[in-house]
């Protein structure tokens, strides 16, 4: 059978970084608060020239490189992301034209947090249906443009970046040996929207808007949503945590990630951690995660990774990789 494997990872962050203390003249925070309730440390903000567009280029330009292929080689482009350049055309085609590519298609997929597990899942489904051979799967937020930076309770949590992967239809055996995405399960419900929103769109205010969290409402859903998820994930793939290699989750808040991986029974030594660094970085969070800890030598061929995330909808979803 065709598997979608995992054939190159990149990263691109905004050259500001913002600490904790940055923010202590601004709101009425400290770099002890932040980093006790969230484990954030930093996070990168973008400059006037740095977009969505410009690091998700650079993402993919370095996911590239590392897969040993050219633009010439990719089919398709799936972009995470819910701070497009603009309203449309998709973000994922301006891409699609800075990268050269000339042929192929490009879209844009909306999940808010979850957006880079849903990119993979649908990217998986292009490439097993035979629509696709190699795939661009990035993840790029600019949140810094959607902040109420007056907000103390949602101005500290959020950063810029972008990551990407590049995916490749392989042999599998379908077994769980095989390399590639081995199985998902994603969710939504759209009862929980006010608790994470942004208040504007273009068929609403006509104006970008603001995002609106109501935090404790969040944190309080998200470790047993995360759980379910992966109890499913596991379920249709036949394994427990510890047959796994590394969780990579989203990185919006190190307790959730923490009480999430205890709760599954994942050894804290598996999870792959980068909040402290980034902040939250809605649909980057994971493919900026995953290429730390490929850079530096975690993650390796053969491992068996957990991806996972939770955000605004509510959406949520996990996919189980052989990398
Ligand atoms: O990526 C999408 C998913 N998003 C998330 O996963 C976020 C989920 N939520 C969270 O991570 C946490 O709920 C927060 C980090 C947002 C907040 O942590 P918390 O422990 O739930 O704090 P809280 O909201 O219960 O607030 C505790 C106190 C409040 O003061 P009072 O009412 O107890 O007097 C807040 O006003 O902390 C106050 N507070 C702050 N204090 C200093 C809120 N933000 C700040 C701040 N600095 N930045």
């Amino acid at each position: 059978m065709i598997r979608s494997v995992v054939r190159g990872t990149g990263a691109a962050l905004p050259r500001r970084i913002m600490k904790n203390a940055d923010f202590e003249g601004m709101v009425e925070t400290s770099d002890e608060w932040i980093a006790q309730r969230t484990g954030i440390r930093q996070r990168h903000i973008a400059a006037d020239d740095e977009t969505t567009a410009s690091l998700g280029e650079a993402a993919a330009r370095a996911a590239l490189a590392d897969a040993g292929l050219t633009p010439d080689d990719i089919d398709l482009i799936v972009l995470a992301t819910s701070t497009p350049n603009n309203t449309f055309p998709a973000t994922a085609v301006e891409i699609q034209n800075r990268l050269g590519m000339q042929h192929g298609f490009a879209f844009d997929m909306q999940a808010v947090c979850s957006g880079f597990v849903y990119a993979v899942t649908t990217a998986d489904l292009y490439i097993r249906g035979g629509l696709a051979k190699r795939v661009l799967v990035i993840g790029s937020e600019t949140f810094s443009r959607i902040l109420d930076w007056s907000d103390r309770s949602t101005c500290v949590l959020f950063g810029d970046g972008a990551g990407a992967i590049v995916l490749e239809a392989g042999e599998g055996a379908g077994a769980i040996a095989d390399r590639g995405v081995l199985a998902a399960s994603l969710r939504s419900d759209g009862a929980h929207k006010e608790k994470l929103f942004v208040d504007g769109g273009p068929s609403t205010t006509g104006t970008v808007g603001h995002l609106r969290m109501e935090g404790r409402e969040v944190f309080k859903h998200a470790v047993g949503m995360i759980t379910d998820v992966i109890e499913a994930t596991f379920s249709t793939a036949g394994i427990t945590a510890d047959d796994l290699d590394w969780f990579v989750p989203h990185q919006a808040n190190k307790r959730i990630i923490d009480a999430s991986a205890k709760k599954l029974g994942i050894a804290e030594q598996k999870v792959v951690v980068t909040v402290d660094l980034h902040g939250n970085t809605s649909a980057a969070s994971v493919p900026l995660a995953l290429s730390v800890a490929v850079a530096d030598g975690r993650i390796k061929k053969g491992d068996l990774v957990l991806l996972e995330a939770m955000g605004g909808g509510f959406t949520w979803g996990a996919v189980l990789v052989r990398w």
